[in-house]
């Protein structure tokens, strides 16, 4: 299946009604279509201005910034979502994307890793999950979607600030 198609159904499925989003696109275009509310981070000015111009829709708050500063953020701070979708910022090092998938950990029981199919994506699956909790389900598609579903039982701390 296309990977956005199912994003959508994946959030239909799962009655996901808000979503935190690490890298704007559209991605962010398939989960308003699934009728959810989104908060998107962009943390590159250019690539910002540019979700600006195509994604300031209904339902969809775009910031700029990065974790873990901006889950300082008053919109994020105090806030628990249904999902959380690590797409950004661009991958680099060893871990990619790790401050994403660590702040998203902190604020969703739900987190989709896009890139999956690569060896530094995997990488960080495996870094994030050393320590149980979390149940690890591959998706098979073209980039490959990583699925981290805390296990019952495992908290969820509103408003901690991931360690990194
Ligand atoms: C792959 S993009 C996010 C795409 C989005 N989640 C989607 O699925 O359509 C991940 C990050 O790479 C950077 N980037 C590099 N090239 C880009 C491009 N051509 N379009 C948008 N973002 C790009 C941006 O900083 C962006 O947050």
């Amino acid at each position: 299946m296309e990977e956005y198609a199912f994003l959508q159904q994946f959030c239909k499925e799962k009655h996901i009604k808000s979503v935190l989003e690490f890298g704007p696109g559209t991605s962010t275009l398939a989960f308003l279509d699934a009728g959810c509310d989104v908060v998107s981070i962009e943390e590159n000015w250019k690539w910002f201005q540019v979700a600006q111009r195509t994604l300031m829709l209904p339902n969809c708050t775009l910031l700029l910034g990065a974790p873990p500063a901006i889950m300082d953020h008053p919109r994020i701070a105090a806030s628990s979502f249904d999902l959380a979708f690590v797409d950004g910022p661009g991958a680099k090092g060893p871990l990619p994307r790790l401050h994403s998938m660590q702040a998203a950990m902190s604020r969703a029981s739900i987190v989709i890793l896009h890139d999956a199919n690569r060896a530094g994506e995997q990488a960080t699956i495996t870094e994030v999950t050393k320590n149980g909790g979390w149940e690890v389900i591959k998706q098979k598609s073209r980039r490959g979607i990583g699925i981290l579903l805390r296990q019952s039982g495992a908290a969820v701390v509103h408003g901690e600030r991931p360690s990194l």
